[in-house]
């Protein structure tokens, strides 16, 4: 099986497709915003030295976050990287224990992934990921999947999601251009609905 990375802006829902595609082609999730939250939350060495660079919108460390992966996947296949690699650093280091097979790139303006990102709301329980606007939950404030408890993450306040954004353009949109070198880069438009973006990823996966 393929290993496939989601590469994208903050908010272009990469973890919202990522959760389908886990679900249906039973690929590996590896999420290091996912992975990194856990630390935090565990209050870890990992997590106490995370924890200034998220809530800032900054990037951990490449060497933090190499070391983290690597212990995760150790040249598994069928992994589906969601938010990493992210620095040219994280992709050369990736290469040194696993292979990139296919990579989708969310296309999205900066307007939509503020517009998302001020009404998105996670479960603080199993970090199932809604949106008070277009995907709200059963019950207002609670996870339709475990009861849990609704929240605004930390990072999605509007001048740290703007902050976000820049750093993406500055550290991780040169990868679009790295991938696309490399023949592995396949451009997903991700302003249309949920299940419109994962149709256009399954069609690639299956071709
Ligand atoms: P991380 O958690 O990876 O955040 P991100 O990449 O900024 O991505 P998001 O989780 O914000 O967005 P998403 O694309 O998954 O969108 P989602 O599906 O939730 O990283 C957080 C922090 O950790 C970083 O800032 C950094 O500090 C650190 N970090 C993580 N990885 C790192 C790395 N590799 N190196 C260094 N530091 C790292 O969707 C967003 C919202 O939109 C939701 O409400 C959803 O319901 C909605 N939505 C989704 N799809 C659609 C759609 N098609 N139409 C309408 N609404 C939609």
């Amino acid at each position: 099986m393929k290993n496939l990375v989601l590469l994208g802006p903050p908010g272009a829902g990469k973890g919202t497709v990522a959760a389908r595609l886990v679900r249906e082609f039973g690929f590996i999730h590896v999420s290091t915003g996912d992975m990194l939250r856990e630390e935090v939350n565990r209050n870890t060495p990992l997590g106490q030295l995370a924890k200034g660079y998220m809530a800032r919108g900054e990037l951990v460390p490449d060497e933090v976050i190499l070391s983290m992966v690597r212990q995760r996947v150790d040249a598994q296949q069928g992994v589906l990287f969601d938010g990493f690699p992210r620095t040219r650093a994280q992709a050369e280091g990736l290469e040194r224990f696993t292979c990139v097979d296919l990579v989708i790139f969310f296309e999205v303006d900066e307007e939509e992934v503020v517009r998302r990102l001020s009404s998105r709301r996670i479960c603080a329980s199993c970090g199932a990921v809604y949106n008070l606007v277009t995907q709200p939950p059963k019950v207002p404030g609670k996870c339709d999947l475990c009861g849990g408890e609704l929240i605004q993450r930390e990072d999605d306040k509007p001048e740290v999601v703007r902050h976000r954004f820049a750093v993406y353009m500055k550290d991780s949109a040169p990868l679009v251009a790295y991938y696309q070198s490399r023949g592995l880069l396949h451009r997903v438009r991700a302003d249309r609905s949920p299940d419109e973006v994962f149709q256009a990823i399954a069609e690639i996966l299956r071709a």
